[in-house]
């Protein structure tokens, strides 16, 4: 008997189950998924526990609770200039996930197509594919992972319903520039196309990188949905906490999706949300000033061993070309990878997952690395990699 509906039967497994099997078999060091191994900061955990402490335990309202629609409302103030309607322009979601896959269900048809950058995060697709939708690539490559402004014109079509840009980048560490950002918003208005932006790592930036709000661009706001979550920020990726923000218009088409699928989000976790959200801008400056230490040692000692290293600005992830590092039988990110634990005793994740199947090539000779772990894991990494040189 077929189980399996047609619709997920191509999906497979993700590549992060594998790894992480994988990882636990030959006790490796785990820096492929981007799930920190170290805690939030203890205010925000305490929030969460006394809410549970204090009876809110039961359903939240479906577009989330005044207090966490208010902050949400307050950090676009604050950090972008945004000017929203806590009422009709937020909507909380269970986690950036939820509200990408209800952006998705409630804003596109089956038929239409929608554009998205290559590497690609992983749910994206699957989400796209699971509402009929047909994704059209546009890869980024070389050392900036840049995107061709003529291919990227050539993918509009007049069946494009919309765009997804994730900045910064998972996997890439790329952060799209005002001027990549003002050519991808000059297409979207002359094609009539949506903007959805994940930007769970809108906080996560290195050196003198600024992230830009496509939807702060001129005549950005009024066709723009903005994704993010608490997961990243603030070291919670379990509460599943995220929220989209738009026009009226766009949040309440997400919402016409949302409240069958997940209806409301975590009660306790939306005040915890709250606090977090309206913690001083010394947290936001500690936070950057923590992962620039944590990037900047791994990309020392991947640098030294030989590995070549596209240095992010963003986000939790480095990635690297490995093949000035590896014996010659290793040919591939997958056999890389698997060479890497068993070998090394260090896990990361392929690049060649984030490829639709015919630009797997692409990267074939890639491979990420998650620095998002306590300093005492990297230095465990740092050890075993080093041994390589
Ligand atoms: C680009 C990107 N979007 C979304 C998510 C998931 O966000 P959330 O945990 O808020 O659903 C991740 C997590 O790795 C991510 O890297």
């Amino acid at each position: 008997m077929t189980v399996m509906s047609q619709r997920v039967a191509g999906f497979g497994t993700t590549v992060f189950v594998e790894i992480n099997s994988l990882a636990r078999q030959h006790n490796a060091v785990n820096l492929g998924q981007g799930a920190p191994d170290f805690d939030g900061p203890p205010e925000v955990l305490a929030s969460a526990v006394e809410a549970v402490n204090s009876g809110l335990n039961q359903y939240a309202p479906g577009v989330g609770m005044p207090v966490v629609r208010e902050a949400i409302v307050k950090h676009a103030e604050r950090f972008y200039g945004q000017k929203i309607d806590p009422e009709t322009e937020v909507l909380v979601t269970t986690g950036a996930t939820e509200g990408v896959f209800a952006a998705i269900l409630g804003l596109t048809d089956p038929g239409d197509e929608v554009i998205v950058f290559e590497p690609v995060y992983d749910t994206y697709v699957p989400n796209l594919i699971m509402a009929g939708v047909t994704p059209r690539y546009v890869p980024l490559r070389g050392e900036g992972w840049t995107f061709d402004p003529d291919e990227l014109a050539k993918t509009f079509s007049p069946r494009t319903r919309a765009i997804m840009i994730n900045t910064p980048h998972n996997p890439t560490g790329k952060v799209f520039s005002r001027d990549e950002l003002r050519a991808i918003a000059e297409l979207c208005q002359r094609h009539n196309v949506i903007a959805i932006t994940d930007e769970v790592y809108e906080h996560i930036l290195y050196d003198d990188a600024i992230h830009t709000r496509l939807a702060t661009l001129p005549g950005m706001g009024e066709r723009t949905l903005t994704i993010s979550s608490l997961g990243k920020t603030f070291t919670v990726t379990g509460w599943k906490i995220g929220w989209a923000i738009g026009p009226a218009a766009l949040v309440n088409a997400v919402n016409q999706a949302h409240q069958f699928i997940t209806f409301a989000v975590a009660s306790p976790l939306q005040a915890a949300a709250a606090t977090a959200l309206s913690l001083p801008f010394s947290f936001f400056e500690n936070l950057q000033a923590s992962y620039q230490a944590k990037r900047d040692r791994m990309i020392d000692v991947l640098t030294k061993v030989g590995f070549h290293v596209f240095k992010p600005a963003g986000s939790y992830f480095v990635m690297v070309d490995w093949r000035g590092v590896v014996p010659k039988q290793v040919q591939d990110d997958m056999q890389f990878a698997e060479w890497l634990i068993r070998e090394v005793g260090v896990a990361c994740i392929p690049a060649s997952p984030f490829y639709q199947d015919s630009d797997k090539h692409l990267g074939k000779h890639f491979a990420r690395f998650a620095v998002c772990k306590k300093d005492q894991t990297l230095a465990a990494a740092a050890h075993r990699i080093s041994r390589l040189g």
